[in-house]
């Protein structure tokens, strides 16, 4: 029988990294089109030999010493989870003019300052731009260093012997012996797999910034964030100058975690009460309004929900929400409807979580409902009322995560009531100054708030 021909060269798709042996249009990993490039095949495997694994119990494995280095920023720090790791990869992607690049030099400083070596590789901005927002920044320290330069292997080559390395960015590198222009999949994953090889080599910890898409993920191929130990993502509205940082992915820490800074005229900088960001408390009570202690990460801030009812003659009434899920509205106005009696059919619902605060916490469905009854009644809640509780389908109040720590929170805001499950097993010792209402049913507090 003929022996079979050995392949030299094997099909990556650019965009998702699967592997075909025969070139194809489509790819059979992720679907996409005219994705697949020719490769190498790696050398033993080309020639039959592969290399019999070493096996070894996982209990027997040593752990290696995680060495943390604290960004000196707190905000960040805490995102990251105590620190960059040595040798670990991040990638840090947002919308242009966010403040990655502004950011990055602001830990590098920081870091500088902390007496680390640190290097801000840049293919975005020019030596001069980069100088004018380090003067704007007031960094004065000696071990920021900077290389502005399209060729990005010999500025890798540089890296060794720093304890810190920006590469800004991902997208605007070119490496030969690629295909693709800057910026395409093919090179991206060059570029960010050159990068974050270079940082594993030598055990500095490395940032790459990536550009973002319409739909807010990083652009390029989905890949990329594979090869990184910890995507961030920066975001904040045009018309605010306050910026959210959170991890989307995270092989070090927690994914729960947000970072509040504001933009100011000298960079950035903590936002260390975020409570008054998304809650101040006004002169009078309005029908509709209501307030929940929202956990995000570790942090209980405190949130303001809106609601508006408004009749409507249309037999299908419109359900509209900023911050809270339209599903979750509609979800929480059914229960409204069976289980309390209260009708939103012939009305039109507007939602809003005040501040551009997106919430995801359960413990916000009380305060969602309580602020939709309160529109609904046209009853104004008391402004000194708070509200923590997740809602079920039977019209339940649910006990949620952490809730000592809300309570302590809308102590320390001055709030005198707030209301939680009765399910709800609290430590003995209550914060001052605030009286709990337990209740078992969501009625039970539509009654006593809206009679
Ligand atoms: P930048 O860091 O360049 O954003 P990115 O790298 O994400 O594209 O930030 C740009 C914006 O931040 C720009 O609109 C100016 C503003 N900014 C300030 O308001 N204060 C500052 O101190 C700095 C450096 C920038
Ligand atoms: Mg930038």
């Amino acid at each position: 029988m003929a022996k079979a021909k050995r392949a030299s060269a094997r099909y990556r798709c650019a965009e998702c990294g699967a592997v075909s042996m025969t070139m194809v249009g489509k790819c059979p990993g992720c679907g996409a089109w005219g994705t697949l490039e020719e490769e190498a095949l790696p050398r033993e495997a080309a020639a039959g030999r592969v290399a019999g694994p070493r096996l070894e119990p996982v209990s027997s494995l040593a752990v290696p010493p995680e060495e943390r280095v604290p960004s000196g920023i707190a905000e960040l720090d805490r995102v990251l989870g105590g620190g960059w790791i040595k040798g670990g990869v991040v990638l840090l992607g947002g919308e242009p003019g966010v403040g990655k690049s502004t950011l990055l030099l602001q830990a590098c400083a920081a870091m500088a300052g902390a007496g680390h070596k640190t290097l801000y590789i840049s293919g975005e901005e020019s030596a001069g731009q980069i100088a004018h927002r380090a003067k704007r920044l007031g960094i004065r320290e000696k071990n920021v260093d900077m290389l502005c330069d399209s060729d990005l292997e010999a500025m890798l080559g540089a890296v060794s012997g720093y304890e810190f390395a920006v590469v800004d960015s991902v997208q605007s590198f070119r490496l030969d012996g690629e295909n693709g222009w800057a910026g395409s999949p093919s090179q991206a994953r060059a570029v960010a797999g050159r990068s974050s090889e270079t940082a594993k080599r030598l055990g500095v910890p490395m940032v790459m910034v990536g550009h973002i898409t319409k739909q807010g993920t990083i652009a390029g191929p989905k890949i990329l964030e594979h090869m990184v130990d910890v995507v961030l993502l920066f975001s904040g509205e045009r018309s605010s100058s306050h910026r959210l940082l959170r991890a989307e992915k995270n092989r070090f820490g927690s994914t729960d975690e947000l970072g509040i800074f504001e933009m100011e005229e000298g960079g950035l900088a903590a936002v260390t009460d975020p409570s008054h960001l998304y809650w101040s408390k006004g002169p009078v009570s309005v029908p509709g309004v209501a307030i929940g202690v929202s956990l995000e990460g570790s942090r209980p801030l405190a949130a303001e929900i809106q609601a508006l009812s408004c009749p409507t003659p249309f037999p299908y009434p419109k359900r509209t929400s900023r911050g809270v899920e339209v599903n979750r509205l509609q979800l929480l106005l059914a229960v409204l409807e069976r289980r309390c009696g209260i009708l939103s059919r012939s009305s039109d619902i507007y939602a809003n979580v005040a501040g551009g605060l997106s919430l995801q916490d359960p413990a916000a469905d009380l305060s969602i409902c309580a602020a939709l009854a309160s529109s609904l009644r046209d009853v104004a809640i008391p402004g000194d009322t708070c509200f923590i509780g997740e809602v079920g389908l039977a019209g339940e109040v649910r006990p949620v995560a952490r809730t000592h720590l809300r309570i302590r929170e809308a102590s320390r805001l001055g709030f005198k009531n707030v209301f939680i499950s009765a399910g709800e097993r609290l430590p003995a010792e209550k914060p001052p100054g605030i009286e709990i209402t337990k209740v078992f049913a969501l009625s039970q507090m539509v009654e006593r708030l809206t009679k």
